[in-house]
């Protein structure tokens, strides 16, 4: 199978650093070109820190973390530091990074490796609110048009998180969703009708730590003190807090355990209470277009088989 050629636009937050895991435990099946990191769980100057951490903690000091927009195009930033702590990355017990951040502003840094890349072969995979994404496209579409596809967790047919209509990641930048959605590249949507069935189970913390090497005990403790805090087991009534952002990655590792439909999604952006909802035609009520393959089932095991298989692949 061909390597995937990635990019990885994020805001870590622990769901974001164990896609990050996931992602370059894999290095035979997953290519990261770069992490470009955007404003969303916690401000960008713990976005970059903490993705410069987790890229650390891999060993993979060559791939260069980019920071990019500080807030979201016209609303005011939102961060969610009740479910991340205050550091974004509380649990995770890792130190300061030593790598630099790389000198270009993520915008530029993705539309110079779109330039720079084969036509068609590079796969965006947006994990925090889509402004940077959204920037790169109104820049330079012709560029960005270049690129493959995009794999992004954001969205929901059901119910939100942060507000009663709207998923964290669309409602902290409608704007720049709406924009994405309506640029014309292929989009798969991981939204929290599948993220809510990958549950971290007090069985799936006790596999993790059982690996035993560095990442994987960082990945525990991340775990742990996000199954903690996010308080799902009272919100929700589930059995564990979801882990929404490696569903891209496990997407990339084997589509096949995923299932879903193409349909058309619309993002909100005038109404106050419903700001950010994704609007998924899944019944097929209008005849626009579809504009995205939204996911909705997973097997978890397989899931879990995935990402305790990215773990165990450090040394
Ligand atoms: C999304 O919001 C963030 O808190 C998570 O990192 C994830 O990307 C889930 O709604
Ligand atoms: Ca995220």
């Amino acid at each position: 199978m061909q390597r995937k050629r990635i990019i990885v636009d994020c805001d870590p937050g622990q769901d974001d650093a164990i896609a990050l895991l996931m992602a370059l435990g894999a290095p035979q099946r997953i290519d990261v070109l770069a992490v470009t990191c955007v404003a969303g769980n916690v401000p960008l100057r713990l976005t970059e820190w903490n993705a410069r951490r987790v890229v650390e903690l891999a060993g993979r000091e060559d791939v260069p973390v980019h920071a990019g927009c500080g807030r979201p195009l016209l609303r005011s930033l939102r961060t969610a530091e009740h479910v991340h702590g205050e550091t974004g990355l509380d649990g995770s017990g890792l130190p300061d990074p030593q790598m630099p951040l790389a000198g270009t502003h993520a915008v530029d840094a993705i539309l110079a490796m779109l330039a720079a890349e084969p036509e068609g072969s590079v796969t965006l995979c947006p994990l925090g609110p889509l402004t940077n994404i959204a920037l790169a496209m109104v820049k330079d579409p012709v560029t960005f048009a270049r690129a493959k596809e995009i794999v992004l967790m954001g969205g929901a047919m059901d119910l939100g998180n942060v507000t009663p209509a709207a998923e964290f990641n669309f409602h902290v930048d409608p704007h720049a969703a709406r924009i994405v959605f309506e640029f014309g590249l292929p989009i798969t949507m991981m939204g929290l009708d599948v993220t809510h069935k990958v549950l971290v189970t007090d069985h799936r913390l006790d596999a993790v730590r059982a690996i035993g090497n560095r990442q994987a005990q960082a990945a525990h403790g991340m775990l742990e003190f996000y199954n903690r805090f996010d308080r799902d087991r009272e919100r929700y009534g589930s059995d564990g807090a979801p882990l929404h952002d490696p569903c891209v990655i496990a997407w990339l590792l084997d589509a096949s355990i995923f299932s879903g439909r193409d349909c058309h999604v619309g993002i909100e952006t005038d109404s106050g209470s419903c700001m950010g909802r994704s609007v998924v035609d899944w019944w097929r009520s209008t005849d626009v277009p579809a504009n995205a393959h939204v996911v909705s089932g997973v097997d978890e095991d397989a899931f879990f088989g995935l990402l305790e298989a990215s773990l165990r692949a450090f040394p």
